[in-house]
């Protein structure tokens, strides 16, 4: 990495560019033993410069250790390099790599500049021949133009669909995410729309769709098709659309049936309650799937925004704005009302390990405070707990005299919860200091929970990824204690484990 990375508020192993403003990940693609993270990215400001937004680049050979490259992609005539994909075209379909025989092919948004505010957000290519390092535009863009003059038309999600041997596009058409089919990446023809026929689904704008196949229960045999969609803030308009559970940027999930073609949800949606949603805090947006990871591996990954657009511009942080969660593994779990989107932390995560404590088989009362020796800054903490006579239980993390962030579970509502209502830092927008929660039964009277604390991120993984909540946190630095709580009863804490996340860390 380059940068310092010591500011404050800067997380370590979460992936932020060292200057200037980030958003959504873009053209994840592995190709040739790197992984490739692009994102949105301003060059030269830590605020979002809409009319000259790059594609900002980094590589990794383990999705955790990560290198920032040069930006890879700058704004045209055509435009602002918004959201979108990118594939590896390993059979040459483009026709853009003779000699090479394959190459990245980026499929993104050209948002037309300011200047001409009436020009439609079309979809545009480049390609690369030397491992996404340097970028050729396509003489031909843009490939494909919206039907009617819609201002949203946008971030292109492709891939390769074995089964019709075809590359599909998704693409967010304001409120409606339409498929397009393609043969070698440059002429698209339209296949089908989702989200107009679909009750309560109707949001002011769809964002960075994205559509993949996940095995259920980990069995690779029984497959099916999650349709992801990000949406828009609308900022209390419109409020009987169904809005994100923490508010602000979210993203809901359907699952169904994709024939290479059109998108059918098992489910009928017959209220907003039948909406599925992908994380219950406020700062995970615009996730997409990693792209050509081999079949050997088999794994769904995806990365998301750690943001919110209601408050993204005004984060705390001083040389960068904005960071990327970390991947996580993306499964299908059956459950009583059909199926459920889990979401793991990565195994890889494991190389950067060192222990600091644990305990097995123990009771905790209310007034204990076990762990009040212990710091978690860069941490991993795994808890099992059993349900006892407790209300709730859980951790205070970042907790000084003044201030903390509540992980607990609620026991007689069933929920977890994230209360970052006196965190730290929440002045910069009136709906950041809020307490956000997630259903969760327990299973078999037990909790478990998987917490990582990074700078300003807090990842919470409830019941092995059943129940998720993404935030953000901007405490003091000197805000460094733990406790271990339990309230108007005990808990038994099956296993706890607290690591420090700075293992084989490679500056
Ligand atoms: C989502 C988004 C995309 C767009 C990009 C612009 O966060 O609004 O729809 O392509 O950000 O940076």
């Amino acid at each position: 990495r380059t940068g310092s990375y010591e500011e404050k508020y800067r997380p370590q192993f979460h992936y932020s560019p060292a200057k200037n403003w980030m958003n959504d990940p873009n053209g994840l693609v592995y190709y040739e033993g790197e992984y490739h993270l692009f994102y949105q990215y301003t060059v030269n400001s830590t605020s979002p410069d809409f009319p000259r937004m790059h594609w900002g680049h980094a590589v990794s050979k383990d999705l955790i250790h990560w290198e920032e490259l040069p930006p890879a992609i700058s704004p045209c005539e055509d435009g602002a390099i918004f959201s979108g994909s990118a594939v590896a075209d390993i059979n040459n379909t483009s026709g853009f790599f003779h000699e090479e025989g394959s190459g990245l092919v980026a499929i993104y948004t050209n948002e037309g500049n300011q200047a001409q505010p009436n020009k439609p957000q079309v979809q545009s290519i480049s390609y690369s021949r030397d491992r996404g390092r340097t970028w050729i535009r396509f003489e031909g863009n843009p490939v494909l133009f919206p039907a009617s003059n819609t201002a949203d038309f946008r971030d292109p999600k492709v891939f390769w669909h074995d089964e019709s041997s075809m590359w599909i596009m998704a693409l967010a058409a304001r409120d409606r995410i339409e498929f397009y089919t393609s043969e070698d990446l440059k002429a698209w023809s339209f296949a089908s729309e989702f989200g107009s026929t679909v009750p309560f689904v109707h949001r002011g704008v769809f964002e960075c769709p994205d559509i993949f196949q996940v095995p259920v229960d980990n069995n690779p045999n029984n497959k099916k098709w999650v349709l992801v969609l990000s949406v828009g803030d609308l900022n209390g308009e419109n409020m009987s659309d169904p809005q994100p559970p923490a508010g602000g940027s979210g993203m809901m999930y359907f699952i169904g049936h994709f024939d290479g073609k059109t998108f059918i949800p098992d489910k009928t949606i017959e209220s907003i309650h039948d909406i599925q949603w992908v994380d219950f805090g406020s700062d995970f947006y615009a996730a997409v799937t990693w792209n050509g990871i081999p079949k050997e591996d088999g794994r769904v990954i995806w990365i998301g925004w750690m943001n919110n657009w209601r408050y993204a511009t005004k984060l705390p942080s001083l040389e960068w704005r904005g960071n990327m969660s970390l991947p996580r593994e993306v499964q299908l779990k059956t459950c009583l009302e059909g199926f459920h989107l889990i979401q793991l932390p990565l195994k890889e995560l494991s190389k950067l390990r060192n222990p600091i404590t644990s305990l097995t088989d123990l009771i905790i009362k209310p007034g204990d405070n076990l762990l009040s020796e212990v710091t978690a800054l860069k941490a991993e903490i795994i808890a099992e707990f059993e349900i006892g006579t407790a209300l709730e239980f859980g951790f205070k993390l970042r907790k000084s005299s003044i201030q903390k962030t509540i992980i607990g579970y609620d026991v007689e509502n069933e929920s977890l919860f994230f209360d970052r209502t006196n965190a730290g830092s929440a002045d910069f927008h009136p709906d950041f200091a809020a307490k956000h929660t997630v259903p969760l039964k327990p299973e078999h009277k037990r909790i478990q929970v998987t917490i990582y604390v990074d700078g300003s991120n807090i990842e919470l993984f409830g019941n092995e990824g059943t129940a998720v909540i993404t935030d953000l946190v901007f405490p003091d630095p000197e805000s460094q204690g733990l406790e271990l709580y339990a309230v108007g009863g005990s808990v038994k804490v099956i296993s706890l484990q607290i690591s420090d996340m700075t293992g084989i860390w490679e500056r």
